[in-house]
C-alpha cells in the first residue's frame, strides 16, 4: 500500500538481460477455471527463486507450463535466450529443465541408480546392437550419490527401503544431473522431518551454489526467507509481487499472499478479477 513500494516495485517484472528463464504473461484456463490469468516473472542462474500463495492460486500449473506438462494458452516463454514452446516434459528436460515432484516419484521396487537412471540408460556396443551399461551407471550413479549432503545407502539398494529425506535426496540428485539448468521443485520437504528438511535444505543450497537455477515452491515462509534470492508471490492466478528476499520479511509475504496488502501489479493487469 505504500508508495514507496508501489514505484520501485515493478521494476521486478522486468526481467533482466541475464534472466535465465523468462515468463510474460502467461496465461492458462481449464475449462472455466482461469488457472493462470497472466502470469509474469523471471529466474535467474545461481539463484533460488521462490514462488509462495495460497492453495489454489495457480503455482504448480505455473511451473507445470514452464516445465512442459501443460502448454499456455497465450504468453512467452523463453529460456536461455531463446522462447520456446515445450510439447511435453521430455521436450523440457532436453532444454535442460528438470523437475522434482511434489508426490516424490520415483519406482519403489527398482534400485538407487535405477531410478538415477530411468528412462536415459547408458548403453554400450556398436552400431545396432546396445546394451544396457550396468557397471557404467552403477559407478556413475555411485559418484553423484556421494556428493549428496544425505546419507543414502549404497545405489544397489532398493528405493522401498529409503527414508523420505533419502528418497528426496534421491529424486533431487536425478533432477540435478545431466546438465540441468533450471531444477522445479514443488514442495520438496513438505513430507518431511525437521532433520530431513535440514539435509534438503543444504542440498538444494548447493545446487544454487554451482549455477543451477532453483525454482522451489513452498508454503513455509521460514524456509523462503531462508533459501531464497528472489520470492514470487501468486495469488488468484497472478504473480501480484516479486522480491528480493533481503527486501522483504515475513509479514510483508503474509500480506501478500492473503490480499491484506494488494501487490504492484498496475491496475490493467488486474481487471477481469470481477468476471
Ligand atoms: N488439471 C487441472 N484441471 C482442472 N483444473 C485444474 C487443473 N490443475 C489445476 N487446476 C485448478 O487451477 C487452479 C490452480 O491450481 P494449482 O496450480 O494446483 O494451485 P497451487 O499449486 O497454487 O495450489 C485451481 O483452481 C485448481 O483447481
Ligand atoms: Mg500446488
Amino acid at each position: 500500500m505504500s508508495n514507496a513500494t508501489a514505484e520501485t516495485a515493478p521494476l521486478m517484472f522486468q526481467a533482466p538481460s541475464d534472466a535465465l528463464l523468462r515468463v510474460e504473461d502467461v496465461a492458462l484456463s481449464f475449462g472455466q477455471v482461469r488457472a493462470l490469468k497472466t502470469v509474469t516473472m523471471h529466474a535467474r542462474r545461481g539463484e533460488v527463486t521462490a514462488i509462495v500463495g495460497d492453495n489454489g492460486a495457480g503455482k504448480s500449473t505455473l511451473v507445470r507450463c514452464i516445465s512442459g506438462v501443460h502448454r499456455p494458452d497465450s504468453g512467452v516463454i523463453e529460456f536461455d535466450g531463446a522462447p520456446v514452446n515445450f510439447r511435453s516434459p521430455e521436450d523440457a528436460r532436453e532444454e535442460g529443465i528438470e523437475t522434482v515432484h511434489q508426490n516424490l516419484a520415483l519406482v519403489e521396487d527398482l534400485t538407487v541408480w535405477q531410478n538415477l537412471f530411468l528412462n536415459r540408460e547408458l548403453m554400450r556396443g556398436f552400431g545396432p546392437v546396445k546394451f544396457l551399461d550396468r557397471r557404467a551407471m552403477k559407478r556413475e550413479a555411485a559418484t553423484m550419490v556421494s556428493s549428496l549432503a544425505v546419507n543414502v545407502p549404497p545405489v544397489a539398494s532398493r528405493v522401498r527401503r529409503l527414508s523420505g529425506g533419502q528418497r528426496q535426496a534421491v529424486s533431487i540428485c536425478r533432477a540435478a544431473g545431466f546438465t540441468s539448468k533450471l531444477i522445479i521443485m514443488d514442495e520438496p520437504t513438505a513430507a518431511l522431518g525437521v532433520q530431513e528438511t535440514a539435509r534438503v535444505e543444504e542440498l538444494i543450497q548447493r545446487l544454487r551454489d554451482e549455477g543451477h537455477a532453483i525454482i522451489l515452491i513452498s508454503h513455509n515462509f521460514d524456509q523462503v526467507l531462508r533459501l531464497s534470492d528472489a520470492v514470487w508471490v501468486m495469488r488468484a492466478g497472478r504473480c501480484v509481487a516479486g522480491r528480493r528476499t533481503a527486501e522483504i520479511d515475513g509479514d510483508e509475504i503474509v500480506g501478500l499472499v492473503t490480499g491484506a496488502r494488494p501487490g504492484d501489479l498496475p491496475a490493467e493487469k488486474l481487471q477481469g478479477d470481477l468476471t
